[in-house]
This record gives C-alpha cells, structure tokens and sequence, in this order.
C-alpha cells in the first residue's frame, strides 16, 4: 500500500487520534497491551530483507493467531474503536501511536511520534519475535536482526515495568512489578533483587543480570531512573520507526493549481535559498 500524504490535515487527525487514545486507553487501563501490540507489530523487521516491522500487518488474522500474539486481539479490537473515528489513519501509525500514549500516560518518557508509514499485509513467518524460553544468544539474535543493538535490548525489557503475564496466553503468569500500571525503572530494582520478591522474571528477563554487557544497563537503570527514560526514549523511536524513513527527512515538490510546493523542511530552507538568491541576482542586475 501507499504511504499516507503527511499534509496538515493528516498531522491534525493524529492529534485528534492522540486525545482518544488518551481517554481510551485511560479509561480501560489497556496501557500494557497497547504497547505489547506496538512492539509486537514492530519487532518482526528483519533489517536484510527489510520486511515485516510497524507496518500494521498484526491486524491480518494469519499474523494476530500466531502463538506469541496471544491475548492481543484485544488490543487490536480497541485501535479499531479510534480507527472508525479517524479512518485516514494507518494502522501502522496507529498502533505504534498507541504505543507511545500508552507509555506517557502510565508516567514514562515523552517519544517523540513521527507519521507516516505505509500498511501492509503481508505477515511474516513465526518465529521472528522472541522465545521467553531461552537465552541471551537468541536474544541478541532477535534484535540484532532487527539492527538493534545491546543497549536497546535492555531498555525496551524495561516496558515489562507495565502489565503482566497470562498463564492462558503465554503459559506465564504475574506482574513483573509492584505497580503494573506505573511505568518507571522498578522493573530493573525487582530484576536485580532476583528471585525473593515473588514477582514474574521470565528466562529472558533473568538474562539481563546473568549477561555481563547486558547487567551494566541494567544496574545504570535501577540506579538511575532518568538515564532510563533517556535511553528507552531513543529504543522505543527506533523500534517504532524500524524500516520507516519518515518523510520529513527529504522534501517533496508538488504542483498544485499551477503553482509549485515545495514540501519538508529541507524542502522549505531550498524555497528560502531560492528567494534570497533571485533577490541579489535582481539587484546585481539593476547595479549593472
Ligand atoms: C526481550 C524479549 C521479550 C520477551 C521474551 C517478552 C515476552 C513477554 C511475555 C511472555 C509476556 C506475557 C504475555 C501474556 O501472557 O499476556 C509479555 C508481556 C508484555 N510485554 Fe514482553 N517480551 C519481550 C520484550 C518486550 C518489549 C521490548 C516490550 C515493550 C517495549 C514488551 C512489553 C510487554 C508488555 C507491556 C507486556 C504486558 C502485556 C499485558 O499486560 O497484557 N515486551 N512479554
């Protein structure tokens, strides 16, 4: 499919969709499924062939079935509430701007939201996200697949500081915090403390501290809750924009009744170049 013309209209109907989900995902306490479904749609990119990622595709029922996607029909269900007010909206923006509402009204960081990508259909095989059964390699295989680094890995755990697992969806069960619908650096205060607070530590979760490279981040957060928010700000743009070049990056010229439109910033400092320089040439030729 074509990716959305970003023009005004768009960038207000994502305000709008921005409120609803505000209200929406308040009003239900849905914040930690609303970011499983962000990242779940987004953490199938595979950097080499550059398919799957935020794309929307989580939406076909091929996809939304498959084992590691259980429970998030539900998540799905609630988009489509503010989908049939704001139907230009894609899906893809959709729920990765879910995604980072949810992770703002729960109290973590502000991430900065750029629209624009294009829906797909296309699901890809099972398998690309990540087995809470093993260990640091296959983690580390996941991400980097996605061209994300260690760092990133450790951060974006830290969304386990919302929600909780379902014996029924994952076969595991409980929060990994005291708070569940608080997003702060306690994930990683409980992590550290091992196994004595009873709260959840899937196998993957207790990598992080047995992983020497992994453990440096973890002790940084529990330490020190801003550079959290800090580096999960940064993981979280990336992870939502995996695949997705924004297109306020280049500039566009469109011709509209008759006249020429130079779209994007770059595309605005160009204009700007080009009056300037008619000016000096119109007056060098008056001067002559
Ligand atoms: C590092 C690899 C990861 C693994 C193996 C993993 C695994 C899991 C599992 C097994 C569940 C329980 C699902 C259920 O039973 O309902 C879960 C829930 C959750 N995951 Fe992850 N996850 C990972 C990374 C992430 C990332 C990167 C984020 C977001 C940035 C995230 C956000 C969440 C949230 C918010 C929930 C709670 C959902 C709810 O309460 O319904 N996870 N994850």
């Amino acid at each position: 499919m074509a990716a959305p013309v970003v023009d005004s209209e768009y960038l207000k109907e994502i305000e709008r969709a921005r409120r609803d989900l505000r209200a929406l995902i308040s009003s239900k306490n849905c914040a930690p499924i609303m970011l499983r479904l962000a990242w779940h749609d987004a953490g199938t990119y595979d950097a080499k062939t550059k398919t799957g990622g935020p794309n929307g595709s989580i939406r076909n029922v091929e996809e939304y079935i498959q084992d590691a996607n259980k429970g998030l029909k539900i998540a799905i269900d609630l988009c489509e509430i503010v989908r049939a007010k704001h139907p230009k909206i894609t899906y893809a923006d959709l729920y990765q701007l879910s995604g980072v509402v949810a992770v703002e009204i729960t109290g973590g960081p502000t991430i900065d939201f750029v629209p624009g990508r294009k829906d797909s259909m296309d699901s890809p095989k099972e398998g690309r996200l990540p087995d809470a059964k093993q260990g640091a390699s296959h983690l580390r295989d996941i991400f980097y697949r996605m061209g994300l680094s260690d760092k990133d890995i450790v951060a974006l755990s830290g969304g386990h500081t919302l929600g909780r697992a379902h014996q029924e969806r994952s076969g595991f069960e409980g929060p990994w915090t005291k708070e569940s619908l608080k997003f702060d650096n306690s994930y990683f205060v409980e992590l550290l403390k091992g196994e004595s607070d009873g709260l959840l530590k899937l196998p993957t979760d207790k990598v992080l501290v047995e992983d020497p490279e992994f453990r440096r981040y973890v002790e940084l957060y529990s330490k020190d809750e801003d550079a959290f928010f800090r580096d999960y700000a940064a993981s979280h743009k990336k992870l939502s924009e995996l695949g997705f070049t924004p297109p306020s990056s280049g500039f566009k010229f469109t011709v509209k009744n008759s006249t020429l439109l130079v779209q994007g910033a770059v595309g605005a400092a160009v204009a700007v170049a080009v009056v300037i320089l008619s000016y000096f040439y119109e007056v060098h030729r008056r001067v002559k």
